[in-house]
């Protein structure tokens, strides 16, 4: 029986992350710790709620005391690391949420970890998720590899930076078993209505204006979060020891290119004329410290452990359009706030 902690659960990624544990490892326990912050939504996970294998346990990483606690407690086999401050924009308005989220958070947990796990480190396993945006901008041409230097620009970036080196400290200095991947932007069901492509879904659909940072002109590697979340899974598994990878769809768009496609594929869905969405695109400030372009060389994970990529981008966004399309309660209820109240209800809490 293996015991999982998964942080972050409640999130776009995490919540992937935690369906796919909980849907394939029927013995293992998945522990899903998640503050609830407004970017994590128990709905998500709705469809495995009552399942033997699935467990939510409410809590802050910040607060040492509840970790030990919990870690004590609990005696996890090994944990994956996801819950953070995740927008970029909001680490530029308000940076110490990022600092105590993502660094002070994530040393909370080492700690923990170092302390239970104490003379048999090789039998549990410390899995960091981490973003590419550590590795700063590209120019034109080139790509992130894992022995690119680290480089990060934004409060987002830098606090992410700063919790990959503190895992992997922990690893050389006290001999943890930790692993670090670095993945580029990802895209898909449940995903919080203030990035880009689910933002620009719902000003679509209502016929909103679409803000586009600058020119347009910046370019993200995108990724279907399903290919992000089966990529997780073989890396907890499957790396050795202090292993890193970065995971990237090799699938490079400017933003504007981007949401010009997004148009498209909404004008059918919605059954627009052709062109019509794209009268809602409009230019707005640049974002200050803009990363010009990221691009991950993902050629050690397809090398090592045999991932790549499931779908191409067109399959991807249209599925990913489908789901917001037929899931609009769920989009009203993350843009009214009312999910916020799914918890109370479910838990009584
Ligand atoms: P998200 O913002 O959707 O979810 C973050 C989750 O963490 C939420 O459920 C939130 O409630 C929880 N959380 C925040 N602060 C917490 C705290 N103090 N204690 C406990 N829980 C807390 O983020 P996401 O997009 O799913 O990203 C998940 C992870 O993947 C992050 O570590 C992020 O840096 C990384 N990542 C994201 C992307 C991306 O494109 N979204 C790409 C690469 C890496
Ligand atoms: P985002 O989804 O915030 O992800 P990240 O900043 O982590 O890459 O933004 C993706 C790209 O889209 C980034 O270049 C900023 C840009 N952008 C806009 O042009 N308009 C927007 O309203 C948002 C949220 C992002």
């Amino acid at each position: 029986m293996k015991k999982i902690i998964v942080t972050g659960g409640a999130g776009f990624i995490g919540s992937h992350v935690v369906r796919r544990m909980v849907n394939t490892y029927l013995d293992y326990e998945i522990i899903n710790l998640d503050k609830l912050t407004y970017a994590g939504n128990l709905e998500n996970l709705k469809d495995i709620e009552g399942r033997p294998n699935y467990r939510f346990v409410k809590g802050d990483i910040v607060d040492a005391e509840f970790i030990n606690k919990l870690f004590e407690e609990e005696r996890p086999d090994g944990i994956i690391h996801l819950a953070a401050e995740s927008h970029v924009d909001r680490s530029i308005s308000d940076p110490s949420a990022f600092v105590m989220t993502n660094v002070i958070g994530t040393v909370n947990l080492l700690n923990a970890a170092r302390s239970t796990w104490e003379g048999a480190y090789d039998q549990h396993r410390f899995y960091h998720v981490s973003t590419d945006e550590v590795y700063g901008a590209l120019g034109a041409e080139g790509f992130f590899t894992e022995e690119t230097s680290y480089d990060p620009h934004s409060p987002y970036s830098a606090s992410k930076a700063s919790s990959d080196h503190f895992v992997r400290a922990y690893g050389d200095t006290y001999g943890l078993d930790i692993v670090i991947s670095n993945c580029s932007n990802n895209y898909g069901s449940h995903h919080f209505p203030e990035k880009l492509i689910p933002l620009a879904i719902n000003n679509i659909k209502h016929r909103r204006p679409i803000p586009i940072y600058g020119k347009g002109e910046n370019v993200r590697d995108w990724l279907w979060v399903e290919d992000h979340a089966r990529a997780i899974d073989l890396i907890y598994h499957q790396a050795t020891s202090g292993a890193t990878y970065n995971i990237g769809g090799h699938n490079e768009w400017t933003n504007i290119d981007l949401i010009q496609l997004l148009c498209r594929v909404m004008d059918q869905k919605l059954g627009r004329s052709e062109g019509e969405s794209a009268k809602l695109i409009t230019y707005v400030t640049d974002r200050a410290g803009h990363d010009l372009r990221y691009a991950i060389d993902s050629s050690k994970l397809q090398k090592d452990l045999g991932w790549k990529p499931s779908i191409t981008f067109e399959e991807g966004l249209e599925k990913t359009v489908d789901w917001f399309l037929e899931n609009e309660e769920w989009l009203e209820r993350v843009t009214s706030g009312q999910y916020l109240d799914y918890y109370k209800q479910q838990y009584k809490g």
